[in-house]
């Protein structure tokens, strides 16, 4: 947890000119600081209203509406956005000057600062956009021919599995979906279906932290660990995962790792980590080309041209504020609110929930069915007559409403939601 010198130092240390500190920062230091001084376990500081409506304050958000959305991608707190603005016009000065020469040095303090925060060596970390760029660079980057198997799950993310469709035309490489249960409730069973779908010409496997469908976490280190002893390299889609679960990505055993920065960490929009494994570095080519002697060098993979340096720097305050909360309290409130609209709603036998919520099996993200009711019609109703976010899940083998509430979310709104799938379950929706 940081202390409060340390929290002060992160949030006050502007490239130039200072950013006025409006007194709401001032406000948020001293409550963060006493909160590191705070001797409760995560579960009941997970329930102390006073310190969660500071929070919410520290979120310039439009309440007007209610964003229960928060998986797709977060806003910022303040300390955040302001800083990340205050960056975007001190670059539009000169931008060769101050973009290149000021700011653009310091992404690498910033990666010192993130490798210490998601567990790897700053050498093995690259910034990237997205999590879709940090997948798909390992997804087209490492060599492959034709008739090489990758293999990934059926709830893996559209976009990735649409890469390896991609590979699959131009280099005819062959794609194998394992099957995953939903609720996916027993590890032994995720771990068994990887190991008899690795085959004699398996190269590559993908699979999720967090599955997008259902918030669903998956035995990650124990589907490395079995890849690796059959000689099959792996990419973890950790979009999900990254300040959101309690992790180092160097216990995962995974040779490549990418998330995005913008859903859990509230980092700026357009923020993105790539993990590789120092020795699999020199094998991964860049997306974008870089020069022969940056084989070996993490960098290659930020060679994209001319781009905005404000949003990477912008993780600073983001991971000051991640750890001002805490890791496992942040985390603890998350799964307080999520089980706040759930409990209200399980008594009913119409409810299914496709996330088995097991303690470590699951986040902030569920996703909920109502039988009877078409979750696309409830999710649009949700937000005509309500103007309550939420999103839409369509899979092959099941639909439903997935709910991401953040650490910004209030119980009113929770129980806003709650109220108005509780009308839908008495009266039906309107006609
Ligand atoms: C599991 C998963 N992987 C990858 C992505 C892509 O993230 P981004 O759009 O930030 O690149 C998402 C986005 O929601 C996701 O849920």
């Amino acid at each position: 947890m940081l202390t409060r010198r340390g929290f002060v130092a992160a949030c006050a240390a502007p490239p130039l000119a200072a950013v006025a500190a409006p007194a709401a920062y001032h406000r948020l230091r001293e409550v963060l600081a006493d909160a590191a001084q705070d001797p409760r376990g995560p579960a009941s500081f997970a329930r102390d209203e006073d310190f969660w409506r500071e929070i919410q304050m520290a979120f310039p958000v439009d309440r007007s509406l209610t964003n229960l959305n928060n998986g797709g991608v977060s806003p910022s707190p303040s300390v955040v956005h302001d800083q990340y603005e205050h960056r975007l016009r001190v670059s539009n000065d000169a931008p060769p000057y101050h973009m290149w020469r000021v700011l653009a040095p310091n992404r690498e303090t910033v990666r010192t600062q993130l490798a210490n925060a998601v567990g790897c060596d700053r050498e093995e970390l690259a910034f990237t956009r997205n999590a879709s760029e940090s997948l798909m660079i390992c997804q087209h980057g490492i060599d492959l021919v034709a008739g090489d198997e990758v293999l990934t799950s059926d709830q893996d993310y559209p976009r990735m599995q649409m890469a390896f469709e991609q590979r699959r035309r131009r280099h005819g490489i062959v794609i194998r979906r394992v099957e995953l249960p939903v609720p996916c409730v027993d590890d032994d069973d995720v771990v068994r279906r990887f190991a008899a779908a690795i085959g004699e010409r398996t190269r590559l496997l993908l699979l999720s932290h967090v599955i997008n469908l259902t918030g669903q976490v998956l035995p990650v280190a124990r589907v490395c660990a079995l890849a690796r002893e059959r000689g099959v390299r792996t990419i973890v889609d950790g979009a999900h995962a990254i300040a959101h679960l309690p992790f180092a990505i160097r216990e995962l055993g995974c040779d490549h790792y990418g998330s995005s920065l913008h859903k859990w960490l509230f980092a700026p929009i357009g923020t993105g980590l790539l993990y590789t494994k120092k020795e699999r570095i020199a094998e991964t080519w860049p997306l974008l080309s870089a020069r022969q002697d940056q084989d070996g060098d993490i960098r290659k993979f930020e060679e994209i041209g001319t781009h905005p340096v404000a949003p990477a720097l912008g993780v600073a305050e983001a991971l000051a504020f991640h750890q001002g909360l805490g890791a496992e309290r942040k985390l603890a409130r998350l799964v307080y609110l999520r089980d706040r609209w759930i409990d209200a709603l399980r008594g009913d036998a119409r409810v299914r929930l496709h996330t088995d919520l097991t303690p470590g099996r699951a986040g902030a993200i569920a996703t909920v069915q109502i039988e009877g009711v078409p979750s696309a019609a409830l999710v649009k109703h949700l937000w005509q007559r309500h103007r309550i976010l939420t999103a839409l899940i369509a899979h092959p083998r099941f639909e439903g409403v997935r709910v991401s509430p953040s650490v910004y979310t209030t119980l009113a709104e929770i129980d806003r939601f709650v109220e108005a799938v509780h009308a839908v379950l008495r009266d039906g929706l309107p006609s």
